[in-house]
């Protein structure tokens, strides 16, 4: 009888699909949250350099997120290309992270030390100087704008609020680190250090 009252009533169904649904995702999502696997950088993960910090940005901007993704699932197929499935714990310092879905290109988890600084700037440059066949789009006007020095320090202390282990002396020297550098210089330095802090069998 009750059943039927709830079942008959809109408004008592969604009230009640909701709190069931509620329910059951605090129970699988709250323990994440204290979980060490989920919560506890690897063992040799280190923040990203100002260099670096700059070059997520510029990756961020240009949407290279819309065509790759920056997570290797566990399956055999995804780990013979890649290398080692991508692990929680590589990612504590990523705000926000990269993971994404779509894959019109491949999956940049682990593309660090895959190929030079070089190939990275002539590919970034005209992907189909080196891969005839690429449907990349060209970001050639990264070669020509400067990194803004006086914005990386704030971008540092902001990662530094949000948990990141950045000591003052890398705020104070930040501006330093990225003055003179191009767009490119930033992001290739990113490119390069991605999936770079587990040891992977390639
Ligand atoms: C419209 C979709 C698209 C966008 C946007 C895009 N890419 Fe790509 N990317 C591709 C495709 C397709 C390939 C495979 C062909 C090739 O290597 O050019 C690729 C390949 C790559 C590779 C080589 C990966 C490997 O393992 O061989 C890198 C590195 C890369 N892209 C970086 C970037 C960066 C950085 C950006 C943003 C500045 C970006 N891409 C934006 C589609 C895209």
């Amino acid at each position: 009888m009750s059943h039927e009252k709830i079942e008959t009533n809109a408004g008592l169904l969604a009230f009640f699909v909701i709190l069931v649904i509620s329910i059951g995702g605090l129970v699988e999502i709250v323990p994440l949250f204290f979980m060490k696997e989920t919560t506890e950088p690897v063992k040799d993960l280190k923040p990203y350099t100002a260099l670096q910090l700059e070059g997520r940005d510029v990756y961020i901007r240009e949407g290279c997120y819309t065509c790759h993704s920056q997570m290797i699932r566990p399956f055999r197929a995804e780990t013979e290309r890649y290398g080692h499935y991508s692990v929680a714990g590589e990612f504590v310092y990523d705000h926000p992270f990269q993971w994404g879905s779509k894959r019109t290109g491949p999956d940049l988890a682990r593309v660090g030390g895959r190929y030079s600084d070089d190939w990275h700037r002539v590919h970034l440059i005209n992907p189909r100087d080196v891969v005839p066949e690429s449907n990349m789009p060209g970001f050639p006007w990264l070669e020509e704008n400067k990194i803004d020095p006086s914005m990386t320090p704030k971008k540092i202390r902001a990662m530094k609020l949000l948990g990141v282990p950045y000591t003052q002396k890398e705020i104070d020297e930040a501006g330093d680190a990225v003055k003179g550098k191009t767009e490119m210089d930033a992001l290739i330095a990113y490119l390069q250090v991605l999936g770079t802090s587990i040891k992977t069998r390639r």
